[in-house]
Order: C-alpha cells, then structure tokens, then sequence
C-alpha cells in the first residue's frame, strides 16, 4: 500500500484539515512532520466543533494511530489540553492511538515571552508569527540548547537544561527586549508534571513508521503550514522556521524518501495570506473582500483577517518543483461562485520584463506585477457536485486550464466545507 505526503502549495490554510480528515479513511497511520501549535484544524467531534493544533484529526478514528514526528516542536500544555477536550467528547485517546516522538523538540515559556517580545520590539517590520514560541524553539533546536520529549522524562537533566537555558533567555528578555524575565521553580515542577502524564505516549516514531510498513500498514504524512512559508524555500524572513515541503517529511518523521511515494499538493482555488510578507496577486478592494468574507478567511489559530488574492500559479508551478507533486486537490472552489470574470496568475513582470521563476530576492519579489489570464466565473452553486461532470463547463474550465498550465493532474475537488462536499477524481491510496 502506497505512503502518501499531503502539502500546502501555498501560504497555508488551504484547507488540508478536510482533506487528510478525507484520506485518513485509508490510511492507517497518520504522521506529522514538523511546525507545531502554529497550525490549526477544525474537527467536527459529536456536532461540537473544535480545533486541534497538535494532534492529527485522524485521531477520530479509533483503529488509526496517530504520531508527531520529531521534526514537530511540541507544546506539552497544548497537546495535553486537546487530549482532554478530545476525551472529554467521547473520543479514545491513549499510547495505543497516539504517540509523540522522543526526539520532538519542546516549546517552553522562554519560548513564547521570546516570540511576543521580539515581534513587539519590531514594530512595523514584525512578521506576524502566530506567538506560539515556534520560532525561538527551533532556534534552540538548530543552536543544540533545546529541550527534547526524552529530555521530560530525566527530570535532572531537564532542570540541568533549563536552568542554564533560563541563564541566557532571562538576560535577553530583560536586558535586550525589556520583558519580564522567568521564574525556574514553577517552570521546572509543571514541566516535569508534563512529562509523567505524557511518559506512556512519548515513543521512537521512526520505528513506529517502519513497523507498520512491515505489517502492510499505509502512512499518511500530514505538513502544516505550507510551501511558501518553508524556511528554506519560502518569502524568507516571512516564513515558518520549519520545512513543511515534502522533503521535510523524511527529516522530521524518521523515513527515507523511498518510503515517500506519492505527494498530493493542496490548492485553494484562490491565494490567501496571513502575516506580513510579499503577495503578488493580493486584492485590497471589494473583490478581495467578497472573497475573503465568503471564504470566511479568518486563521485558525489566531483569529486574524487573511489577505486575499487570485490564484498564483507562478508560485504552484515553484511548489510543484519543490515538493515533487504528483497530483493536485483543489480546495474552497465554492468561493468563486458569482465572481466573473476569474483570474488566474500565469506570469510575473518586474520591470517591464517577464521573470522566469519567482526572485528570491524579497525587494524584487515585492516589485513583481501579476501576469493575468481572464477565464469565465460561473452562477451556479457547486456544492451538490460529486463528478466533475456535475460541474458548470466554466468551473470545468477553469479546472483544465489550471491542469493544462501546471501538467500535474488533479485528483481531489472540494466544493464545500462538509466531508461529502466532495469530488474524488482519483483514489490516492489506490
Ligand atoms: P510562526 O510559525 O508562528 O513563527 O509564524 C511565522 C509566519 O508563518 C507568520 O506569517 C504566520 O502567520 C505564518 N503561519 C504559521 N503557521 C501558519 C498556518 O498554519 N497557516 C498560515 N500561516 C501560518
């Protein structure tokens, strides 16, 4: 059985929550493999919706395992606080279900003061982190003074490393970021707390992925965040610090790229933005904000008013590079109902010429005009749509164009918010 990859091809929230809640149907192990509480997904548990930030939502299945890779950095308050709400709504949540790797980096307090007070010592030059101390917890990671799951349950070793951790966070915030420093004791007794509830689910991922493989059991690995927000490869410095690309599914879950063999990349059917950054194809005036408000664009996590834009097909074509696409799903196709015309991105100008990829250079990326192609909007309502043949010939349209230009086929078309809402033109895991 065939592992599967999903990815965002744009700047997040394309709506991979309801497409991984779709494939995990047949999948049996759903991984994570990197950002952290950063993300956001809501599940509909019982008719109560609630959004998870940490645990995948194939946690709703009782027979699927669901595992956070060593590339996610973990909130332990956050993850503990889903298990209960999970639990509290009728859901199973237990070490045979669900499994944190021992080597996922830990966010701390340090962490979180850090983000808040950094982006507040910015000013107009912040880029907009959701202020979950991502960020800064990947900076220990990379600078070999983070705090692993392992590390939870050593408490000597885990006050050794705060203690000293605490040393430098402490004479930063004060000295530099003029923030209230920490207090080690009560950080110290709430983290080693932490750890005993999250002992039994703390596990080597890497090998958990490879023993399912053995008992013919498929993976789902599950990215947040999305192409274009990549550490790596995204508008940097107006990124994630993590690499949600498909590579970075091999890193931050323990695998070898072979086990990797097929990366669906998920395409809202317009461009949105939350943070600061370059955005080529963002609409400032009423088209924008129809969508945005039809879209209802509002972050998961925090709340905030995301930028709205036409589809960018310069950046997908840099995604599908990227990531190594072998199939596309188009999400929130419903929102484009009654606008017309629709326009789609084929190009960008800098200058007066045409540039061949997106510059990495942001000044230039900033000064980049938008090549648009117009197509034909469609009236009708899409939602009741389950082949493509249901569909208007403009939706249709609009459909092969984006296929004709990008040549990577679309498997998966969602026409509405609900699972059903749905047409699957290819079975991935088939
Ligand atoms: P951080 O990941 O909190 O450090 O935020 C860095 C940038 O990534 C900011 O522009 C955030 O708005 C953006 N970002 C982080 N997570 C998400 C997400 O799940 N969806 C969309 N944008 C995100």
């Amino acid at each position: 059985m065939p592992n599967v990859v999903v990815v965002g091809t744009q700047w997040g929230d394309e709506g991979k929550g309801k497409v991984v809640d779709l494939l995990t149907a047949n999948a049996d192990v759903v991984v994570r493999y990197q950002g952290g509480n950063n993300a956001g997904h809501t599940l509909v548990v019982n008719g109560e919706q609630t959004i998870c930030h940490l645990i995948p939502s194939g946690i709703l299945h009782a027979e699927k395992t669901c595992l956070i890779g060593n590339g996610v950095v973990v909130d332990p308050e956050v993850l503990l606080e889903e298990m209960e709400t999970l639990r509290e709504r009728g859901v199973s949540v237990g070490p045979e279900n669900l499994g944190v790797s021992e080597k996922a980096h830990i966010i701390l307090p340090y962490h979180k003061a850090l983000d808040a007070a950094r982006e507040k010592a910015k000013g107009k030059q912040k880029i907009g982190t959701t202020g979950r101390g991502i960020g800064p917890a990947y900076e220990d990671k990379a600078g070999r003074t983070g705090i692993r799951a392992v590390d939870l349950l050593e408490p000597a070793i885990l006050g050794e490393k705060i203690r000293s951790n605490l040393e430098e966070k402490n004479f930063l915030l004060e000295a530099f970021l003029k923030a209230e420093p920490l207090d080690f004791q009560p950080m110290f007794d709430r983290y080693c707390a932490m750890g005993e509830v999250l002992r039994p689910y703390v596990t080597d991922v890497s090998l958990a992925i490879e023993r399912a493989g053995r008992e013919g059991r498929n993976v789902l690995f599950e990215g947040a965040q999305g192409t274009h927000l990549d550490i790596d490869h995204g508008t940097y410095p107006f990124v994630t610090s993590s690499n949600p690309i498909a590579g970075g599914a091999c890193a931050g879950a323990g695998v070898g790229p072979r086990r990797l063999h097929h990366v669906n990349g998920i395409v809202k059917a317009y461009t949105t933005r939350v943070g600061a950054g370059p955005f080529t194809t963002e609409l400032t005036d009423e088209i924008g904000d129809a969508i945005q408000s039809r879209g209802a664009e509002f972050g998961a996590t925090t709340g905030r008013r995301r930028r709205c834009g036409w589809l960018d097909l310069v950046m997908l074509q840099d995604s599908i590079r990227l990531n190594g696409l072998d199939s596309l799903s188009i999400t929130k196709l419903d929102v484009l109902t009654g606008l017309n015309p629709l326009k789609l991105c084929v190009g960008y100008e800098l200058d007066g010429q045409t540039v061949e990829s997106r510059p990495s250079s942001l000044d230039k990326l900033a000064r980049c005009t938008p090549v648009y192609e117009e197509a034909p909007g469609w009236e009708e309502e899409i939602s009741s749509a389950r082949t493509l043949d249901d569909l208007p010939p403009e939706t249709r349209a609009y459909l092969n164009r984006i296929e004709e230009i990008t040549g990577v086929p679309i498997a998966l078309v969602s026409v509405g918010a609900m699972r059903e809402e749905t047409i699957v033109v290819k079975d991935l895991f088939g």
